[in-house]
């Protein structure tokens, strides 16, 4: 298992280009199976989660292809049978259930169950399905769907967390190809969901109101092969923002899309970050010491559970105290005991972290539990005093491109121990 070695006290200097979205290529990957024609998908980040789609998209019967960051897919025909041993190791395979139900009519897929961020709940996936005509039962684990004809429907896709992601991205695939006119109300806008919405009308889709709580879906016959270029990760934008903050130093940002970014810009700005459009780009800078802010984790437009660990990172060695409410998994904060490893001074009260800043963290072997919180420990890492051994770094490879040669290129002392 490898593990990354940090050695803290580098500021990070230089430029950075950001890779493709992972959580838009998944499922665009995914929709890819609506049609039997070719698809051609550009800026595809090279990633072990991807790996495993195009793993999951071949054994479900397509021609798959990747090569410098473009995909080429071909499913003639597709199995409705999901690979469990593939799907029970990523939750995001859930994406595929939409397109095979409206391609075959029928599907079986495992339950994702749990991760360390919390649990992973389908509920609002299966009603949105069910509306549209697809009933499914539950047998040892697997999820069973079958659907005589899909027929548009208004569905309420809201949950006691606000609207859901990938259940958006089921519902909306699966009713390009329903009877009629299907209308999602409380529908998620992240970039990544419009993303999809975009691919889709390139295959002849008929959506709007993508990118908004309410879109409309006029059902087709045919789905064609399309060409689409995937946008950029605003969450990796958002980790080397924070790396840039945390270590003091002065990075340029390029490959990205700002207006994904407002937000997370805006928060950083408050703590007392210089960040400015320079190039094609972003210029991250900390003239001075920063402060503390308190924040809440929401659905888009709001702050970013995917960015809640790399600021409780941030917020650790930042003068003040700072309140950090988890309100999309209120579990996701795995990370906090590994900061304290660090010296981090962080309480856990219900779903808010209260983080007091320290004059400093000190370098410790420490274990990544899940994406996100593998990055916060990096980033923890490249400002400690000493150094720090991040195990388990697969969590990091999973959703960041390459991130020990991105840091080294900017100064950072990191090195990936086989
Ligand atoms: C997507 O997951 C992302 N993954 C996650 O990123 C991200 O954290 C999450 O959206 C929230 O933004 C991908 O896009 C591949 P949700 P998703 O359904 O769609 C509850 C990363 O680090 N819920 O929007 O699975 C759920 O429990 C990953 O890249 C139900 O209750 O998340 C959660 O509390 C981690 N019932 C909330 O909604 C459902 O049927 C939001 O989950 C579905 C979800």
């Amino acid at each position: 298992m490898d593990k990354l070695i940090v050695k803290g006290g580098v500021r990070l200097k230089g430029r950075v280009n950001i890779s493709g979205s992972k959580n838009s290529a998944l499922p665009i990957l995914a929709a890819t199976l609506l049609t039997p024609e070719t698809c051609v998908i550009r800026n595809v980040p090279d990633l072990s989660d991807i790996r495993f789609m195009l793993e999951i998209l071949s054994r479900l019967g397509a021609k798959v292809t990747f090569e410098d960051g473009v995909v080429t897919t071909r499913a003639e025909k597709v199995d409705s049978e999901t690979p469990y041993d593939l799907v029970r190791k990523m939750r995001a395979s859930i994406c595929v259930l939409g397109p095979i139900i409206a391609r075959c009519g029928r599907a079986k897929i495992s339950e994702p169950g749990g991760c360390v961020i919390g649990d992973r709940p389908i509920d609002i996936h299966l009603k949105g399905l069910a509306a549209l005509g697809a009933e499914s039962r539950m047998e040892g684990g697997d999820v069973y769907v079958t659907s005589k004809e899909l027929v548009g429907k208004e569905i309420f896709l809201g949950g006691k967390f606000g609207s859901t992601v990938l259940g958006t991205d089921n519902v909306m695939m699966a009713a390009t190809r329903a009877r009629g006119l299907t209308i999602i109300e409380s529908a998620a806008c992240e970039p990544e969901v419009r993303d999809l919405a975009e691919f889709l009308r390139k295959m002849g889709a008929k959506i709007v109101g993508q990118g908004t709580r309410r879109m409309e879906i006029e059902g087709v016959d045919h789905l064609h092969g399309a060409e689409h270029s995937i946008i950029p990760d605003r969450i990796e934008a958002g980790t080397f923002m924070v790396g840039a903050l945390i270590t003091q130093g002065d990075v340029v940002l390029t490959g990205i899309e700002p207006e994904h970014l407002v937000n997370l810009i805006d928060r950083l700005k408050s703590c007392g970050a210089h960040i400015n459009p320079e190039a094609s780009g972003l210029r991250i800078t900390t003239p001075h010491e920063l402060s503390s802010v308190d924040f809440v984790t929401e659905t888009y437009p709001g702050f970013p559970t995917d960015m809640q660990a790399q600021m409780c990172a941030l917020m650790s060695v930042t003068p003040g105290i700072s309140a950090i409410t988890e309100k999309i998994f209120p579990h996701r904060f795995m990370h906090l005991s590994e900061l304290r490893r660090m010296g981090a001074s962080v309480e856990l009260e219900g779903a808010t972290a209260i983080i007091h800043g320290v004059e400093h963290l000190s370098g410790a072997p420490v274990m990544a539990s899940d994406l996100r919180a593998s990055a916060a420990l990096v980033l923890a890492g490249l400002v400690a005093q000493g150094t720090t051994e991040v195990n388990r770094v697969y969590h990091i490879d999973r959703g960041y491109e390459h991130i020990d040669q991105k840091l080294s290129a900017l100064g950072a002392q990191i090195e990936r121990i086989r």
